[in-house]
């Protein structure tokens, strides 16, 4: 995803294949998820930036900083499409059908010192996703050099000027429905074999350094 990019918003094509991600993630719900809804929040925000010139050249993030000293009409479709895209150019951008978990990664090693061990690290993730109530995201952020796992509903966005989102999950049912129906806790099984974890690592390092 580029931090650089502003009006007009486009939909850059995934890093993978619609089918990379199977059998974890089935190439319809990827088709209709990125070609479809993530389109939809890039359309409705190209048409609220349309008639605001002042705001065309300001990134998705300075919009996300700053959506609440806009005007009153502006303020809650900005933060809900422009947190629409941004959340979920995160979140494909946070995937790979290649897996590379590697126990020696910085990343790795902090959570499993921070959370008391890598696998309840899981289950509070885990745990945090299964109760995000109606449709939302979980996320792993940096906050003051500390790893925290938050949540956020529908399409707002962590705080980005405090916190450096590591990576997210997006828990809305359209990501999981047709394969899992109503089951969340069976697709976050899934999404945690696609999760990137070198791309994660390397958000990581950046905020550290
Ligand atoms: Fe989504």
């Amino acid at each position: 995803m580029s931090h650089s990019q502003c009006y007009p918003f486009i939909n850059t094509p995934l890093p993978y294949e619609y089918s990379a991600l199977e059998p974890y993630i089935d190439e319809k719900t990827m088709h209709l998820h990125h070609d479809r809804h993530l389109q939809t929040y890039i359309d409705r925000l190209n048409a609220i930036l349309k008639d605001h010139p002042r705001l065309q050249s300001w990134t998705l993030e300075k919009l996300l900083q700053n959506w609440c000293i806009l005007s009153c009409d502006l303020k809650v479709p900005v933060r809900n499409n422009a947190g629409g895209v941004y959340n979920h150019q995160f979140f494909f951008d946070s995937l790979t059908p290649h897996c590379p978990f590697l126990p020696s990664l910085h990343l790795v090693q902090e959570i499993h010192s921070q959370f008391c061990g890598f696998d309840r690290f899981l289950t509070l993730f885990k745990e945090s996703a299964l109760a995000v109530f109606g449709s939302g995201y979980a996320w792993l952020v940096l906050e003051k050099r500390r790893l925290k796992i938050i949540t956020t509903a529908n399409q707002n966005t962590p705080n980005l000027q405090m916190q450096t989102p590591i990576f997210n999950i997006d828990v809305w049912e359209h990501a999981y429905y047709l394969k899992h129906y109503n089951e969340r806790a069976a697709y976050v099984d899934d999404w945690f074999q696609v999760l990137d974890w070198k791309k994660a690592d390397e958000r990581f390092e950046g905020a550290m350094m």
